[in-house]
């Protein structure tokens, strides 16, 4: 969207049901009327509506609920992301963003998209991206030692999870980076909402020696359901009474991916592992944890994660384990 169109923008909010003339619009952006209805035409375009009242000029009516730039941002409380790029549809905003650090993005770059046609998930899997959806893409550029970012995954998913609560569900986190709603797979939902996976994040990086030069942080969230479901997905709106718009769930998950991700560049992940043991439904389950060349890795109770956000794996012999990467199944074990 551009500058002329995000001040008229601002413009129709600030004079709200009173309106705004053409008029004055076109004297206070220094353009004719005629150029005014052009952006008004625009904006229309994008899903705002606007009503052209006698007398009182141009009222905003409505806003769409879609990802767009100029909905998210006021919204957000952290001054972390200094630019946000909104696409109708993309392939990947993975790629996108992999695009913009190797040519210089700073840290604070997101992208979000409200369709994929070539979404990825982890493991080499695709990540069906339809309408409905919040599929973003975050370039940071951590400090932290390159030994100590393996953990890092657990952080945005500890994010993604915080920012979803701030939605007004409960999430909980399956490791390494899977969030889910309720303990879907393991008891199903006592109430009958869909549960299960609801998001899901694919961290990409380009190292130096000591120190990552840059890493995306892609994460894809089930908002609204499509028409066919996923199976094994849950759908934030089904767990709401009241869904929020689109934008404000994106600005809740980027505010918190920005304030979990301060606290690890600063203290590293001893500061988080207690709040991801909270949140993991693994805890104290018994789990197998397969490559994938689909081997059984480990199988035994899971006991927590590391500082390099393995999972630990106490096995039947007495032996433990810290896995660093694979599909977890589990069973849920009485207490
Ligand atoms: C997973 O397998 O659980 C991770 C899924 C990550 C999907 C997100 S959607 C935004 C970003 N772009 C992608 O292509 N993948 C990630």
């Amino acid at each position: 969207m551009n500058e002329r169109r995000e001040v008229i923008l601002s413009a129709l909010r600030e004079a709200g049901d009173a309106g705004i003339s053409g008029e004055v619009l076109a004297e206070s952006l220094g353009v004719s009327r005629a150029a005014v209805a052009k952006h008004i035409t625009a904006l229309r375009d994008f899903g705002y509506e606007i009503k052209a009242a006698r007398g009182a000029g141009y009222v905003l009516a409505a806003v769409p609920d879609t990802l767009l730039v100029h909905e998210i941002a006021p919204l957000l409380r952290s001054g972390f992301w200094t630019r946000i790029e909104t696409l109708p549809e993309t392939g990947s905003t993975n790629d996108v963003a992999k695009t913009l650090a190797r040519a210089g993005a700073g840290q604070g770059t997101v992208v979000l998209a409200s369709r994929q046609s070539a979404g990825r998930g982890r493991l080499g899997r695709s990540w069906m991206s339809p309408d409905g959806g919040i599929y973003l893409s975050a370039v940071l550029r951590p400090q932290t030692p390159l030994a100590e970012i393996s953990a890092l995954p657990l952080v945005i998913a500890i994010g993604v999870a915080r920012g979803l609560a701030a939605s007004n569900v409960g999430p909980r986190l399956k490791w390494p980076n899977d969030v889910y709603l309720d303990d879907a797979g393991v008891r199903g939902d006592e109430r009958g909402r869909p549960s299960g996976k609801v998001a899901g994040v694919l961290l990409e990086m380009a190292a130096e020696s000591d120190r990552a030069e840059w890493v995306v942080a892609g994460v894809g969230i089930n908002v609204k359901a499509p028409v066919q479901r996923f199976a094994g997905a849950a759908y934030l709106d089904d767990h709401l009474i009241d869904p929020l718009p689109v934008s404000q769930v994106a600005a809740h998950v980027l505010d918190h991916i920005a304030g979990v991700y301060r606290e690890f560049s600063v203290a590293g992940f001893a500061s988080l592992a207690a709040e991801y043991r909270q949140l993991s439904l693994l805890e104290g389950c018994d789990v197998t944890v397969t490559g994938m060349d689909g081997a059984v890795r480990a199988r035994g109770r899971a006991m927590g994660v590391d500082l390099l956000g393995r999972l630990v794996v106490a096995q039947p012999d007495g032996e433990t384990l810290a896995v660093s990467s694979g599909d977890v199944t589990l069973r849920r074990t009485e207490h």
